[in-house]
């Protein structure tokens, strides 16, 4: 009994405490905004991210990074009518959530935040389905498609606004650019064209010797993807914890 009353109380406590805004969530590291310091300090709040995101954060409903989903992208490889085409489909990557924040600079006035991010190793799995001719060997089959990304940097940009929310004022990220650069890629299919030992070799030989130039053609489709689910994912973020949260005065 005495204990069901110190549980109803603990619970009342806390729910008033979230109510005037004082139970800052375990994800959030604050920061206040007379810090001289205050990039160095936002810096620190996502890096103090990464695990959550990882994890995922059931309360706000934010899915883990770990794999990040991206539904699909297609490239033409190859020139001509019967050019390799490739399809990427059911994508995964790992690994999104080791970033190290290396750069932050903050929007001021109507100037975009700025960020760079590092993150020593990206894995995507994929599905994979092509088309056409590569070289001289017909090129149609489906199977598994695997890409290691060592040394990734991230470049973003992006713009925000303000918007009041009965929890407060809330930001929201309305635009973001997202710039990638790969230092070595590694690509490769697996279990396609009946499993057939030399096409599956011809196409990973190609895909080997001409890792870069996959890459850049795949480049902009993957950007574009990558900082509409960053959007999404930020968004999430602070469409449910208020600005105040993040930044005391
Ligand atoms: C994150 O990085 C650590 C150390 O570099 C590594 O052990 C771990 O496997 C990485 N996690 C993912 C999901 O890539
Ligand atoms: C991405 O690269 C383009 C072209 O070089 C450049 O105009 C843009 O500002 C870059 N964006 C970011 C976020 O670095």
């Amino acid at each position: 009994m005495v204990k069901l009353i110190v549980t109803v109380c603990v619970a009342l406590v806390c729910a008033a405490g979230l109510s005037v805004g004082q139970e800052i969530p375990a994800y959030i590291k604050q920061c206040r905004r007379s810090d001289p310091q205050l990039p160095d300090c936002l810096k620190a709040s996502l890096q103090h991210l990464r695990p959550y995101l990882s994890s995922g954060i059931p309360e706000i409903k934010l899915p883990s990074v770990e794999p990040f989903v991206m539904d699909q992208l297609s490239l033409q490889l190859t020139g001509g009518p019967q050019g390799y085409r490739i399809n990427l489909k059911n994508m995964e990557v790992f690994g999104a959530s080791n970033f190290t924040v290396r750069s932050l600079k903050l929007s001021e006035g109507n100037q975009p935040f700025e960020a760079r991010l590092t993150i020593p190793k990206l894995l995507i799995h994929a599905k994979y389905t092509s088309s056409g001719v590569l070289i001289i060997i017909p090129a149609s089959g489906s199977g598994d498609f695997d890409a290691v990304f060592d040394g990734v940097t991230a470049d973003v940009k992006g713009l925000v606004s303000v918007s009041e929310k009965p929890t407060g004022m809330h930001l929201r990220v309305d635009k973001l650019d997202l710039n990638l650069s790969i230092k070595k890629p590694r690509l490769s299919v697996s279990k396609i064209f009946n499993n057939n030992r030399i096409l599956t070799e011809a196409t990973n030989l190609f895909l080997r010797e001409n890792g870069h130039e996959v890459l850049r053609a795949l480049q902009p489709q993957l950007q574009k993807k990558l900082s509409t689910e960053f959007t999404g994912i930020a968004n999430q973020l602070l469409d449910n914890v208020p600005i105040h949260y993040f930044l005391q005065d």
